[in-house]
């Protein structure tokens, strides 16, 4: 029986989330499907029983083969930065067809705050909340996920090149939380028996501003790196001046500007609830990937 899928499967968040299912929960590849627009990519699991089938949000046909037995299906948010609204319409597509392969639950990864956030693409995150709970789906699990710590690595190591760490976050925090302890809370939400209907926000245990993400960074790099606090319109002028084309430099700077407001600094215990642990500290996780942080920026 394949009653398990996983949408935008060979992505970093879906491939932990097939591990674990497999590794961490015990879950048989035999009922997992894994769908992605690159079955190719997904060898190393089907060789252990797993079902790879083609699945592109942008292809309705091609979600009604890919979701055809499925129960309980994961929907993986999709990555259109810089493309207002398309993120939207992918993910209204996959609800769609989950209704038509009359799937009994669905998960999805959303982001903190969906409705009230400032991140420029949060309305194709509040749109798709909205359609799950206006959808005749028997149950569906909403995981707003928080800023993945890896998320750092974008932008610091070039902060650690010049030391300097241009900022427009002032004095928001956010709970942070690594990649793969999300991958694990949809593992976990997914392989459960929930069938009812709830909205999970998870993230670290505690918020961390700028400054406190510098300390940490130094500390576990011996190198020094001070934050420089500037406007949202003069980090935009920085980043486009970096090369970056103006809607994704806007799309960046929204994070800035949602964390400035104090708008990431939900802390819930909605994490452990679901999964049993608690995740891993942002200080132990910038230890672990202190090299990273000091890699020639590419
Ligand atoms: N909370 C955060 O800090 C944060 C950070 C980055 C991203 N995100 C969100 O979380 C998602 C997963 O993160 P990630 O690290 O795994 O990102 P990623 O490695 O960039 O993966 C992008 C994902 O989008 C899927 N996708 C793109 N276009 C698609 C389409 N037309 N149809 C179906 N799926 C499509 C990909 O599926 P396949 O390649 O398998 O088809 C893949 O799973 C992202 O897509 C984004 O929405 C959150």
């Amino acid at each position: 029986m394949t009653d398990l899928l996983v949408t935008g499967a060979a992505g970093h968040l879906g491939q932990r989330v097939l591990h674990h299912l497999v590794e961490t929960l015990g879950v048989a590849p035999s009922r997992i499907v894994a769908a992605t627009r690159k079955p190719e990519a997904l060898a190393g699991w089907t060789e252990r029983g797993m079902t790879a089938r083609a699945a592109d949000f942008d292809d309705p046909a091609s979600l009604d083969t890919a979701f055809s037995g499925a129960k309980r299906l994961l929907v993986v948010s999709t990555d259109a930065v810089g493309a207002p609204g398309k993120r939207l319409e992918q993910h209204l597509r996959a609800i769609d067809a989950a209704g038509r392969a009359g799937v009994s639950h669905v998960v999805y990864t959303s982001l903190p705050g969906a409705y009230d956030s400032l991140v420029s693409f949060a309305p194709d995150h509040a749109g798709t909340e909205t359609a799950l709970k206006d959808s005749a789906l028997p149950g569906w699990s909403v995981l707003r996920n928080h800023w993945y710590a890896e998320n750092l690595l974008h932008a610091l190591p070039s902060a650690m090149a010049s030391g300097h760490w241009y900022s427009a976050a002032g004095d928001g925090g956010i709970p942070y939380i690594a990649r793969d302890d999300l991958a694990r809370a949809a593992a976990a939400a997914l392989a459960s028996d929930f069938s009812g209907k709830r909205t999970l926000t998870l993230g670290g245990d505690k918020t961390h501003a700028a400054a406190e993400v510098a300390r940490l960074v130094s500390a576990a790099t011996s190198k020094p790196l001070t934050v420089v606090p500037v406007s949202i319109d003069d980090l935009i002028k920085g980043m486009m001046g970096a090369g970056l084309p103006e809607p994704v430099a806007r799309t960046f700077a929204s994070f800035d500007a949602n964390t400035a407001a104090h708008k990431f600094e939900i802390v819930t215990g909605d994490y452990k609830s679901l999964t049993g642990l608690s995740p891993q500290s942002l200080e132990s996780w910038i230890k672990a990937n202190a090299a990273a942080f000091t890699a020639h920026p590419g």
